[in-house]
Parts: C-alpha cells; sequence; structure tokens
C-alpha cells in the first residue's frame, strides 16, 4: 500500500507537468483527487488494513493529497500568468496608430454665406432679426406701403395661402415688424420716441416662379433696415460698400442705379463689379462689367408713419440682397437649383472651417 501511494504521488506530479490549461488541469484534479479519483479509491482500500497500519497510511495519504493540491496550486497560478500574459500580448493596442476618420457633415453653403453676412454686420453694430415665413398680408404688402389691388404686387407673384395669409415675397415684412414692436416697447417703458434701428433679417422667401438656372420658387434673402435720425442715402452707400468688400474682396466697388420699390424713396439697385471679369466686360455680367445683387432705398416717410416712427423726427434705409446670387458668384455655383436638391458631391465640399 506504501509503495502504491509513492506511486501514485510520482504519477500524478509526472502528469500534472503535462497539463497545459486550465481546463486540463480540471481534469488532472478529477482523476486524482476527486470522489472517483485514485486516492479516493486508495482510502478506500484501508479497510482492509490493520488497525496498526491504518493510521500510518491515513498519515501519509493525507500527506500525499496535501502534496498534490500544493502542486495544483502552484501550476494553477503560473498556467493564469502566462495566460493572462499571452492576452495582453495579443490585446495590446498600439496608441501610435492614426485613428480612423469619422466623415463629417458639411455646411451647406448658403448657411455659410449667411453666417459670414452676419459675421461682418454684427460687426458693423447690426442685430439680427427674423421674421415668419407665413406672412399677413399686411405685412408682406400693406405695411410696406403697397396698397391692396395695387399694380407692385404683381412684381411680385405670391402663394396665397388664404385672402389674408401668403408665403412671404420678401423678407422686407420684418421691417415693419421690427419697427411697430420698437414703438410698442417705447410705450411700455413710457418714452415719447422709439429706440432707433439696426438690424439684418436674413430668411426664406417664396414666389410663383418656374425653376431654372437663374429662377427658383424659393430662395433666401438678407434684408437691412436702419432707422435712426439724420441716416443718409451715403451711409447706405458706406455700409454695403464694406459689406461687399468683406465679401467679394477689397478690389471690388459698388454702384447704384435709379429704380423703384414702393417702401423705399428714392430706391436704387445696387451692382457689385464683374466677379469673372473684374469689370472688363464679360459673358457672366452680359459685358456690362457689373452684376447686381440687391435692391434698397430710403425707407419710405408712409413706412416709417405706419410703424408708429415719426417721419420728421426719423429717417433709415433698408436694403434687400438675393443670398443665392451672391452664393453663386462668390463659390461658382452655375445653377441656383444645386443649392436646393442637395446632391452631396456638391454640398460636400463645403466643409465647415468652425
Ligand atoms: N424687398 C425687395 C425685393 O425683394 C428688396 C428691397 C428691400 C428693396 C429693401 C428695397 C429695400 O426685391
Amino acid at each position: 500500500m506504501k509503495e502504491q501511494l509513492v506511486m501514485l504521488k510520482e504519477q500524478a506530479l509526472e502528469k500534472l507537468k503535462e497539463q497545459s490549461t486550465l481546463q486540463q488541469l480540471g481534469d488532472w484534479k478529477a482523476t486524482y483527487l476527486g470522489k472517483k479519483g485514485e486516492l479516493t479509491a486508495a482510502l478506500r482500500g484501508m479497510k482492509d488494513l490493520s488497525a496498526e497500519e491504518r493510521p500510518v497510511i491515513g498519515a501519509m495519504v493525507n500527506e500525499v493529497r496535501e502534496a498534490l493540491e500544493q502542486a495544483l496550486e502552484t501550476k494553477e497560478e503560473a498556467l493564469r500568468r502566462a495566460e493572462r500574459e499571452k492576452r495582453l500580448r495579443e490585446e495590446t493596442i498600439d496608441v501610435t496608430l492614426p485613428g480612423r476618420a469619422l466623415p463629417l457633415g458639411s455646411e451647406h453653403p448658403l448657411n455659410r454665406l449667411i453666417r459670414e453676412a452676419e459675421e461682418i454686420f454684427l460687426g458693423l453694430g447690426f442685430q439680427i432679426a427674423e421674421g415668419p415665413e407665413v406672412e399677413t398680408d399686411y405685412n408682406n404688402f400693406g405695411a410696406l406701403n403697397v396698397p391692396k389691388n395695387h399694380p407692385a404686387r404683381d412684381m411680385q407673384d405670391t402663394f396665397y395661402i388664404s385672402e389674408d395669409m401668403l408665403l412671404r415675397t420678401q423678407t422686407s415684412p420684418v421691417q415693419g415688424r421690427v419697427l411697430r414692436a420698437n414703438v410698442e416697447a417705447a410705450k411700455q417703458r413710457g418714452e415719447t420716441s422709439p429706440q432707433p434701428v439696426r438690424i439684418i433679417a436674413p430668411g426664406r422667401v417664396y414666389r410663383r416662379d418656374d425653376d431654372d438656372a437663374t429662377h427658383s420658387h424659393v430662395f433666401m434673402q438678407i434684408e437691412g433696415l436702419v432707422v435712426d435720425r439724420n441716416i443718409r442715402m451715403s451711409d447706405l452707400k458706406g455700409i454695403l460698400t464694406t459689406f461687399t468688400q468683406q465679401i467679394f474682396g477689397s478690389d471690388v466697388s459698388i454702384r447704384m442705379r435709379p429704380s423703384y420699390f414702393p417702401f423705399t424713396e428714392p430706391s436704387t439697385e445696387v451692382d457689385v463689379t464683374c466677379y469673372s471679369c473684374g469689370g472688363e466686360g464679360c459673358r457672366i455680367c452680359k459685358q456690362t462689367g457689373w452684376i447686381e445683387i440687391l435692391g434698397a432705398g430710403m425707407v419710405h416717410p408712409n413706412v416709417l408713419e405706419m410703424a408708429g416712427y415719426d417721419p420728421e423726427e426719423f429717417t433709415g434705409f433698408a436694403f434687400g440682397m438675393g443670398v443665392e446670387r451672391i452664393a453663386m458668384r462668390r463659390y461658382g455655383i452655375e445653377d441656383i437649383r444645386h443649392f436646393y436638391t442637395n446632391d452631396v458631391r456638391l454640398m460636400s465640399q463645403f466643409k465647415s472651417r468652425v
């Protein structure tokens, strides 16, 4: 029995060396130390021993068990360590690898131009105002000195929603909204005169037009309105010169041609030096050397009066520019419809710089 135990121990330790995974260790443990294992079988044989032999062999069995358990533990630990090291080696992250580039969206060229324009006007002391795209007939026309049935309404083919509601054909209705809000605020404060105004109002407008390369039934305008004491046409020219030079470059000039709008008097259309030929005359500017970008003028006294500003005390200028036109010139886009069909091949070229 003694020899048997010694052999068992040696055999077990020998086998243990061959085990190379935790899984195999488990099997080994079952074979030698488990309930149905060899050591248990040896214990069972003790009933045939004499009373003197029994404690001796019993102690020996315990000794062998302890030795095996000890060896198992050591081996197990070594295996675990090896496995951990292997995993660490395999899963090492190379922090010097370049990251994966995520596709970034891009800013719509119209929004980009509006943002640039806003930055310029904010720098000139303007504030940004807004108005709704669904407007009242009164705000879009009446408050702008265009009475019902006035032929000037034919200048802008209008989408009507009902008799009194429409999709605004211009951003000019924001003029009356801002002026009236100021008059109201002055009243609330108990002041006799409303505050001066210096705003721009960018936004979407709608006209019943057939879409082609230069016309779209929906487009963007930036309205401007300055109302204060002693505002003159030279102020208008100065602001517009500064703005166009910041947008197009310091070598462009503007020229003002007489025009007509019901809500300004006098009225003017403003051209900038053709970006393409620099003023020489080319196909794009139809040989004139100039490109029209906006309508403007001195605010009509009727508009001021209807909103509650005293035209004896206040004068002002207003302008409205077509954003698409400027963006087409600025970014070399040849068809206005590109802005609204959102072809990613075009749009993705306008990566945001922010
Ligand atoms: N609202 C005019 C248009 O859409 C432009 C304009 C604005 C002209 C302000 C004069 C003053 O054509």
